[in-house]
């Protein structure tokens, strides 16, 4: 294994009913916090109305925050950072998916700062600000999907670049994650889908990316990604099956707290897709969705002995099931497709996806100096491109 620190410091209080935890978890932060909101989902769910009576009950006074964007923008959090100084907010509630909880991680270094969060996202070739200070976070998911909650990631779109880039700091890893799977059955099934292979993707890019085997990350794959697989099984038989969604909350957590640590291996999957929402705003799990049965194609001469135990436990429960990537790719398409997971890019709004925009976009952000990203051998323009013609033709 690699050499790696851990430092996993956020208070999780997690299960179905649990949402009242947060009385607990906001004790010692402060007096008066703001709630960051989306465009609208928790309010019409009633979840906004039961958290500020929560408050209310702790003698908390709150003020909202409502209108972050999926695929949040830099102006829109900027915006919000400057309200939380104006109003001196002790601490930030972000109640909502990975939007939610990334913007308000970049809400907490701009209200400390006064800088443009931008200023702090890596992007090739740019000096990138680390943050001195940011104000605490309680995250409070509603969707299974990025693992926002427990770890210091942040990923933010710039709308004048179409850019869409990373903060990982420290400092913005959330103190306490309200994780109530409750609150997500209410998630319409194309977002809780993009979630499902958004965590999946999580569990596997790095597996994908790396040639040797690793036994504690490579088993802990196994099992994240057949428990996703048969959560969203089970849910869409049963949607309100609330054994499904605590799995699918709790492997969205665990997917990113870290327990990969040790197995090296790039995330060319995150870093190609992030270039596709950043230009198109599309759902990011779509987005990886359109990508995976290509970078599964595109890492067979590789790593397919690899592969192929992973998609045969993860469709099967078996190591052995598939003898080759041909048919092993095939079913896992199938799925997505029967689950609702992969949609055609005209009914997603791209008329024309432009395949060296998207390849040169990638390489701009998270390319190294000679203009490489990290596969399981680097990859240059000319292979994002390979790839992204066989994900699109
Ligand atoms: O905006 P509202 O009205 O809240 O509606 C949202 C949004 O339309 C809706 N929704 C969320 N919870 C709901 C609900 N609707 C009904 N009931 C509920 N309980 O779902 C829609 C999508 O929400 P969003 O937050 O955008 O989805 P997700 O959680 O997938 O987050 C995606 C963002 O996270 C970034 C992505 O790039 C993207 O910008 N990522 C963040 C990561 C991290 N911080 O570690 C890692 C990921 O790889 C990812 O890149
Ligand atoms: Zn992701």
């Amino acid at each position: 294994m690699n050499s790696f620190k851990l430092d996993i410091s956020t208070k999780i209080y997690f299960g179905t009913g649990e949402f009242s935890r947060v009385k607990t978890a906001v004790k010692g932060l402060g007096k008066k916090a703001m709630i960051v909101i989306g465009q609208g989902s928790v309010k019409k769910h009633g979840y906004l109305d039961k958290l500020i009576n929560y408050l209310n009950d702790e003698g908390i006074n709150s003020e909202v925050f409502e209108g972050i964007e999926p695929n949040p923008r830099s102006k829109t959090i900027n915006k919000a950072g400057k309200q939380a100084n104006k109003s001196k907010v002790d601490f930030l509630i972000a109640l909502g998916g990975g939007s939610v909880m990334d913007a308000s991680k970049g809400i907490a270094i701009v209200a400390k700062s006064g800088n443009d969060v931008w200023d702090y996202c890596s992007v090739r070739g740019k000096k990138t600000k680390r943050p001195d200070s940011a104000l605490p976070i309680v995250a409070i998911p509603t969707l299974a999907a990025t693992g926002s909650e427990i770890n210091g990631g942040s990923v933010i779109t710039n709308p004048d670049t179409k850019q869409k880039a990373v903060i990982h700091n420290n400092k913005v890893v959330p103190v306490a994650a309200i994780i109530d799977p409750e609150l997500t059955l209410t998630v319409p099934n194309n977002y809780l889908v993009d979630g499902a292979v958004d965590i999946i993707c999580h569990s596997i890019e790095t597996y994908i990316s790396t040639k040797i085997d690793n036994t504690i990350p490579d088993f802990m794959t196994m099992s994240l990604v057949r428990t996703v697989k048969n959560a969203v099984d089970t849910i869409k038989e049963d949607s309100k099956n609330l054994r499904a969604r605590e799995d699918l909350c709790w492997a969205s957590s665990l997917a990113m707290i870290g327990l990969f640590s040790g197995r090296s291996g790039g995330w060319p999957i995150h870093e190609i897709e992030h270039a596709i929402s950043g230009i198109y705003d599309v759902s990011h799990g779509l987005g990886l969705t359109w990508l995976l049965p290509a970078m599964l194609r595109y890492n067979t001469p590789h790593n397919g002995d690899r592969l192929l135990r992973l998609l045969s436990f993860m469709m099967h429960e078996n190591t052995n099931h598939y003898d080759d990537m041909i048919d092993a790719i095939s079913d896992l398409t199938k799925w997505l497709e029967d689950v609702g997971a992969l949609r055609s890019l005209v009914n997603s709004g791209i008329e024309d996806l432009d395949i060296d925009a998207v390849s040169q976009a990638t390489i701009d952000v998270y390319g190294n100096a000679d203009g490489y990203i990290h596969g399981i051998e680097p990859m240059g323009f000319k292979n994002i491109k390979e790839l992204l013609v066989d994900a699109f033709n």
